[in-house]
């Protein structure tokens, strides 16, 4: 009887409370409601577009991310096979032991077994780590104990979770990204660099000695190095690999592309300032919150614009042009005002000269409704909150698909 309450209490507490706050939030308008805040970014030419590129990404880490460590390729230390039908046979599963520049990691693949030919990839950052995302399995190496959050312990604690940021908020839809012809590398950045103020400053010391770097340039990095094993092995198409991040894992994900050009198409779901929403635009979240709450994301000068972010020399439509013309997917929620659809929408549209200048028509759709997946920049929204709901995962493989068209 009492453990019928307990259970009952735990599943409608978090429906009702996502009901509420559901509710509560306007709804984000679908058509631009503020002006332009991002500056034009003037088509002056290819070639000084490409001659400048490195200059600029050198500004985003002086002004935001910070530096990240040096780019020593990953070292594999051990490679075995987890399970060669597994997923009712549409996958077998790799377990990889890596190095990254003297600290261990665990990267997971999953290749579809109906693949006849390389295939595209889809590198995934999650919260809770690769054991959980495949759902507690005891033979995938689960996070060291100082980066293990009790919430991704795969108990009842995780119902609640699950419920308030959606289905896949930890573990990924895999059978439906196999049945679409995909493989999945599976990483965890908090190995490297955990998500702790006191705990990342002490690793990002040791990683990037005498600079200033933040955990986000970092947990980029680590996309990088994964795709340094996948460029290794002829099963995976070099020329098809996506990475894709959900919030923080978003803005690392976005990152990775901005400076990374072997990263093909990138998905960046909620990930709001510091990610794809403009710093200048006054709307979502503040620089200010973002760097008291999480100050070990970021380089020190970031937290110094605080108090007067429209003076902000550069503005995240230059970190998406420097994607150009690779894909990008921007996902986002309407009630989600904390990450600031409006302004990854304004940022989006402010990266299309650059766009143009390779022959693609970037961003087309008219307003943050109108969602195309062969636009090479989308803007994909769905009803709720914060997390990573059936929709979402719809949208992105619809993206994937029709930039890496598998069949
Ligand atoms: C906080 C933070 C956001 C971040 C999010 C997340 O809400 O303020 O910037 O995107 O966490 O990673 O889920």
């Amino acid at each position: 009887m009492r453990t019928g309450f307990l259970i009952a209490f735990l599943i409608a507490t978090p429906l009702l409370l996502v009901g509420c706050v559901s509710m509560a939030l306007p709804r984000v308008p679908a058509r631009l409601t503020a002006p332009a805040a991002a500056p034009a970014l003037d088509g002056t030419g290819l070639a000084s577009w490409e001659t400048g590129r490195d200059a600029l990404r050198q500004r985003f880490a002086d002004e935001i991310y910070g530096e990240a460590p040096a780019d020593d390729p990953a070292r594999i230390v051990a490679h075995e096979l987890i399970e060669a039908q597994a997923f009712g046979g549409l996958g077998r599963i790799e377990q990889y032991t890596l190095d990254m520049s003297g600290f261990e990691t665990h990267l997971v693949v999953i290749l579809p077994n109906a693949a006849t030919a390389p295939v595209p990839t889809i590198i995934l950052q999650m919260f809770c780590g690769n054991r959980t995302a495949l759902g507690g399995r005891e033979d995938i190496a689960p996070p060291p104990p100082e980066a293990h959050a009790p919430q991704c312990d795969g108990s009842i604690q995780n119902v609640p979770v699950r419920m308030i940021f959606g289905r896949y908020i930890m573990e990924p839809p895999v059978t439906d990204i196999l049945a679409h012809g995909h493989a999945i590398a599976l990483i965890y950045p908090g190995d490297i660099v955990p998500d702790d103020a006191d705990a990342a400053a002490a690793r990002l010391a040791a990683l990037v000695p005498d600079r200033p770097s933040g955990a986000i340039a970092a947990w980029a990095w680590v996309y990088s190095r994964v795709v340094d094993v996948l460029d290794g092995d002829a099963r995976f198409d070099a020329d098809r690999t996506a990475v894709w991040g959900h919030s923080r894992n978003g803005k690392a994900a976005l990152l990775a592309g901005a400076v990374d050009e072997r990263i093909d198409l990138v998905i960046a779901h909620q990930a709001g300032t510091g990610g794809t929403a403009l710093t200048r635009s006054g709307t979502g979240e503040s620089v200010e919150a973002i760097t008291s709450g999480y100050p070990h994301w970021f380089a020190p000068a970031f937290a110094g614009r605080a108090s007067h972010r429209a003076d902000m020399p550069i503005d995240q439509h230059q970190l998406i042009a420097l994607l150009a013309p690779r894909p990008l997917l921007i996902g986002g929620a309407w009630r989600d005002q904390w990450s600031d659809p409006q302004s990854s929408f304004r940022a989006a549209e402010g990266a299309n000269p650059v766009y143009h200048l390779y022959g693609s028509d970037g961003l087309t759709q008219p307003g943050l409704d109108e969602f195309d997946p062969a636009a090479d920049i989308a803007v994909a929204m769905r009803p709720g909150l914060h997390g990573v709901q059936p929709q979402d995962w719809e949208n992105f493989l619809a993206f994937l698909d029709a930039h890496f068209a598998t069949h």
